[in-house]
């Protein structure tokens, strides 16, 4: 493996990624800067895709695919070509079971993958968040199924993936990146490697730390968000604005950190890592309270808006049953595309079980599935307000912060307006049909 630092000095290491999703397209782009890099998807659609130089992922645009295909960067659904792989780098998806228990299936397929073409001297990182444990427990394992032996024979490191999608400051070469290997040559060699793309490498003791810093940081917004969460509805019943106690308190030069109240968390981290948490604390006997209790807290949210929808109705002396709802947004957070695990999808559902008729705007996202069926965007936002007894902001995309209140209540022909995100912070919204998640409403 002492070959790898050399080739590292040197430029001339092969990486291969496996999954082009969210994480492993916007890492391979900046891999394909110094280096040759093999894409690996199981999706023919995807790898088909970029390589007619179509990018399925709105922070990375065509123009950056074009600029390196067929010259660093070579998108494929043949394994084979990872074989020239010296740093293999595992992106695939960490989802939950029904029993919302992790589910591990994608990372040890992608493990079998990579046993069928190991050799000696290749190195794997994963960076699929997980619980910590599982690179030790579970990818070593499968990769040692080959013959070969970890340590001696390749390397293996956890490298958790902190990419936050929409936000163009924080890029893949801006956000420090942590790394823990198998041992100490493994986290010096991942150190290294990632240094070559990266401003800043932060080396921890092993794999199950660095995959523990992943698990705290997700666990910790999961669990603030829950915190601003409890206090706003509070706040509602006292007749005080959440959202100004909370920019007040963040003037605190130290010791507070704000967050936001909100309709509850998506994405396909934080609203999931605190089951992989959960889920690894049990299995020592440790049953943990604070994690799930904010998780329960968060998922109430959704439900807490549409109440808010059925009080603004209930102004207007209308019913639920057979109202027209616009859901405004159904990405899971604002200016992006990934609508996963999005707060709209719970919100659409308990709309449609109560009996509202319900149509959706996004100006990323195209249809939603939810259970009460697939939801179609309008195509414009008029299209959108055209008629809805009452019009629901999920999302603060900055199109939407951009309009203008009473704009949106002559377009609907309605005055109800319901905000999850403070939208209208700078707008007049002393009138008795706004409701606001965290705001001072008249009626509550
Ligand atoms: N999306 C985010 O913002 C984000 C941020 C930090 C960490 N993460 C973590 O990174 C991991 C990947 O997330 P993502 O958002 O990129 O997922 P994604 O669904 O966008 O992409 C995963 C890709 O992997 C492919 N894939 C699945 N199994 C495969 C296999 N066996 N071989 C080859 N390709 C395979 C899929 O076809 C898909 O294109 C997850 O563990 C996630 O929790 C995601």
């Amino acid at each position: 493996m002492k070959d790898l630092c050399t080739k590292i000095k040197n430029q001339s290491i092969n990486v291969g990624i496996i999954g082009m999703g969210y994480v492993g397209l916007p890492l391979a782009i900046a891999f394909a800067q110094k280096f040759n890099v093999v894409g690996y998807d199981i999706s023919e659609k995807i790898a088909d895709h970029l390589s007619r130089g179509k990018s399925h992922i709105l922070d990375v645009p065509d123009d950056y695919i074009k600029n390196y295909l067929n010259k660093s960067f070579y998108p494929t659904t043949n394994y084979l070509d990872l074989e020239k792989s010296d740093f293999i780098i595992i992106c695939v998806p960490t989802p939950l079971t029904e029993e919302k228990e992790p589910d591990l299936s994608y990372i040890k397929n992608a493990c079998q993958t990579i046993g069928k073409i190991l050799r000696k001297g290749q190195f794997i990182i994963l960076e699929s968040t997980t619980y910590p444990g599982t690179t030790d427990e579970v990818a070593v394992p499968i990769l040692e199924e080959t013959g070969l032996k970890a340590r001696e024979d390749f390397g293996v490191a956890f490298s958790p993936e902190r990419i936050d999608p929409g936000n163009k400051k924080y890029t893949v070469d801006k956000i420090p990146k942590i790394v823990g290997g198998i041992n100490e040559d493994c986290t010096e060699i991942a150190a290294m490697l990632y240094g070559c793309i990266i401003e800043k490498v932060i080396k921890v003791k092993d794999a199950k730390t660095a995959e523990s810093v992943k698990m705290l940081e997700n666990i910790f917004r999961n669990v603030n968000i829950a915190l601003a969460n409890e206090l706003c509805l509070i706040f509602e019943k006292m007749g005080i604005n959440a959202w100004e106690v909370i920019d007040a308190a963040a003037t605190k030069p130290y010791g507070f950190m704000p967050f936001y109240p909100g309709p509850g968390i998506g994405g396909h981290c934080i609203p999931l890592d605190p089951f992989y948490m959960s889920y690894a604390a049990k299995r020592y006997g440790f049953i943990p309270r604070f994690i799930e209790t904010s998780g329960e807290i968060n998922e109430f949210m959704r439900v807490h808006a549409v109440n808010l929808v059925e009080k603004g109705l209930k102004q207007v002396d209308k019913k639920m049953f057979g109202a027209k709802v616009t859901v405004m947004g159904l990405a899971y957070k604002k200016n992006i595309d990934d609508a996963r695990e999005s707060p709209s999808i719970k919100i659409i559902e308990e709309l449609a079980n109560r009996g509202a008729k319900v149509r959706v705007y996004d100006p990323y996202v195209k249809s939603i599935k939810t259970n009460a069926g697939e939801f179609h965007s309008e195509k414009n936002i008029e299209d959108g307000l055209m008629g809805a007894d009452c019009t629901v902001f999920v999302v603060d995309h900055d199109v939407f912060q951009g309009m203008e209140i009473e704009r949106i209540r002559v377009l609907a022909g309605s005055p109800i307006v319901v905000d999850c995100k403070n939208i209208f912070k700078n707008q007049k919204t002393d009138f008795n049909e706004y409701f606001g998640i965290g705001k001072i409403s008249k009626n509550v």
